[in-house]
């Protein structure tokens, strides 16, 4: 194991922001959380969003920043990688932000009934191999998942770099009778000026792997929808 790493989970767990909840009991059903996030975490009700798959956790931060209204968690397996979203985090004394060590797989016993209002999933991996997208958490496979935290009329984004992902996406949209509010193939190369201000200044934050794959010359695409029901 990397010295480096087991500094960053060292680090993570003297801060009150970050929250890893053990494994093996959730994986046999254990809850965490559940419904108190706003109450136990963040001291309001303000709305919460997720970031699943966050990475370093610059996107979460970057939310957080331009919407102190709001709340806001990251989600990534890997705490080593959003052990610098949370530093900074705690560095810029940013208060309404968190992240949660956990597999998205398991993330329903994380968060209760209508608890989130909104999700982000960024440059998520897009497990070619996996054609029933059992794997893939954009798809609807663990659209299912997230049904069960998400408000009737929340919002889930997809921001990708992945041909797979964003064809997938756009084909459940409407297999499954989901509102697809917003859609684009190239951002960085279309005319988006009829999409709501806010979404156009959020869609210019570029992540960490966004910025290695725009260097690479691949086209990022963005997907917005409501599940509804
Ligand atoms: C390609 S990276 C993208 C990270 C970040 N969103 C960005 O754009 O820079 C995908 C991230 O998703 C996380 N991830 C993938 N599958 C996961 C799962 N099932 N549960 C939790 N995290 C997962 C990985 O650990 C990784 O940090």
């Amino acid at each position: 194991m990397g010295k480096d790493k087991l500094r960053k989970w060292a680090e993570n767990e003297s801060f009150d922001i970050v929250f890893e909840p053990p494994l093996k009991e959730i994986v046999e059903g254990a809850t965490f959380k559940q419904n108190e996030w706003g109450s136990t975490v963040f001291g309001n009700d303000n709305p919460i969003t997720l970031e699943l798959g966050c990475g370093k956790g610059e996107y979460t931060l970057a939310l957080a920043k331009k919407y102190p209204e709001r709340n806001f968690v990251g989600v990534d397996v890997k705490g080593h990688r959003f052990w610098r979203g949370a530093k900074t985090s705690i560095q810029e004394g940013i208060s309404n932000v968190a992240f949660l060590r956990t597999r998205i797989e398991f993330v329903h016993h994380m968060f209760g009934k209508d608890e989130v209002s909104e999700i982000w999933l960024t440059f998520s991996d897009p497990q070619k191999g996996n054609e029933s997208g059992t794997k893939r958490i954009t798809s609807y496979h663990f659209w299912e998942r997230y049904k069960r935290f998400l408000k009737p009329d929340g919002i889930i984004n997809i921001k990708t770099d992945s041909p797979l992902i964003y064809k997938n996406a756009l084909e459940e949209i409407k297999e499954h009778g989901a509102e697809l509010l917003v859609e684009n193939g190239n951002i960085y190369e279309s005319d988006i000026s009829h999409f709501p201000v806010d979404i156009q200044e959020l869609l210019e934050v570029k992540t960490y792997y966004e910025q290695i794959w725009l260097a690479q010359g691949d086209t990022i695409k963005y997907v917005q929808f409501k599940l509804n029901g």
